[in-house]
């Protein structure tokens, strides 16, 4: 099969179904249209398709010739409630809404990648199985998926995103670790109300959360192997009731960034914020929940038929590399804690050649779509490769 000749064939469609989706963008959880319009063209290349439950997210399975194992493809469809500023004439007509992160690509990728894979369906040894993902700007698409049903009795899964500060038509496969999980965490500080003339005779809620948060910062410094990128930030603050009074209530919020894969962080904070309260006679609390575990491409095998996939279709000169980053992802929860291997490519899509500069979330983003073929190539590639491995 020749996957690049099929991704050169269907690269007007890419480009004309990725025009299509960046002009209707929809938000997380309200991808009703945008889920139904997808439906539509996969029911098109008559591939059948199920709604996952409890969401907008749709399963579509393509099957082989032969019988194997399933091997996953994902693309997410959600946009963000940013107004659009690229005065492109296929930009958003959603007023305030804008396919900023790119997920319009990810979507005409995914489809690309279908109309490939159908027409060499026969000569697949195995099932590939589309997965349309909502709500990943809000971190639950991902989870929603898998508490539905659809990631069952798949073998491994890939994703990709486009990405504003990386050169097309570079394609990342790098192993390790990728993007950080996104941890988020609730302080609450309580102590004992006095006037701001009698601070004996009260406690302090606000110089025990000083305390608090210069204490919590050991936890990065001295309490984390140097190596692990670890950021702990408090981007929000708010207690005391005015200016004369000794504060009985502080309340913080912040997020984790770091690429353990145990909550293992949060159990030093509790400490911290507990002990340090304790200290000063006030009670401390904290509230952590993970949002999305860290992204690593941690499957040698599965990095192993990603790079090759770049190469037999593009050369080695396709292969970029990516720097690691503290941003995330909710696709590794697609993983069901790491029982269903994945991995995770990033396509450049900045030009700046063609002056296409601006990054994921911008105003102005928008990508060279000269990628897109090969990113529906590389992703069709990866399938067929798997399956045939598997
Ligand atoms: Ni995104």
């Amino acid at each position: 099969m020749d996957i690049k000749a099929l991704a050169e064939k269907y690269e007007p469609y890419i480009v004309e179904r990725r025009r299509y989706y960046h002009s209707c963008p929809e938000l997380s959880n309200e991808e009703k249209e945008t889920s139904a319009q997808i439906r539509h063209d996969l029911e098109a290349m008559r591939i059948a398709v199920r709604e996952v439950p409890g969401c907008y997210g749709l399963v579509a399975d393509i099957r082989g010739g032969s019988q194997g194992a399933t091997v996953a493809l994902r693309a997410d469809m959600d946009a963000l409630p940013i107004k659009e500023d690229t005065g492109l004439p296929f930009a958003s007509k959603n007023e305030g809404r804008m396919h900023a992160c790119g997920h319009d690509n990810h979507v005409a990728m995914l489809l690309g990648a279908a109309q490939i894979l159908n027409e060499v369906k026969a000569e697949l040894h195995g099932t590939v199985r589309l997965l349309v993902q909502p709500a990943e700007e809000v971190a639950t698409g991902a989870l929603d998926m898998l508490k539905g049903g659809a990631l069952d009795g798949v073998s491994a899964i890939y994703g990709a995103h486009v990405w504003g500060n990386f050169d097309a038509p570079l394609i990342d496969v790098t192993p390790g670790s990728r993007m950080a999980c996104c941890d988020k965490f609730t302080i609450e500080v309580e102590g004992v109300a006095a006037h701001a003339s009698a601070p004996h005779l009260g406690v302090d809620a606000i110089t025990v959360s000083a305390a608090i948060i210069n204490n919590l910062q050991q936890c990065v410094s001295r309490m984390n192997d140097p190596l692990n990128p670890l950021v702990l930030t408090i981007g929000f603050i708010e207690g005391g009731p005015r200016w004369n009074v000794i504060s009985n209530r502080v309340r913080m919020e912040g997020t984790v960034r770091t690429f353990d894969e145990d909550l293992s962080k949060s159990e030093i904070m509790r400490r911290i914020i507990e002990d340090t309260a304790a200290a000063f006679g006030a009670k401390g609390t904290l509230e952590y929940k993970r949002l999305t575990p860290p992204l690593i491409n941690g499957s040698d095998k599965l990095n192993a038929i990603a790079h090759e996939a770049v190469v037999k279709l593009y050369g080695e000169q396709a292969v970029g590399h990516m720097p690691t980053m503290m941003g995330s992802e909710d696709f590794p929860w697609l993983s069901d804690g790491g029982r269903i291997p994945y991995i995770f490519a990033f396509i450049g899509s900045r030009n700046q050649g063609k002056d296409i500069t601006y990054t994921n979330h911008h105003e102005k983003y928008t990508v060279d779509e000269g990628i897109l073929k090969r990113g529906a190539a590389v992703m069709a590639q990866f399938a067929a490769d798997f399956l045939a491995s598997a």
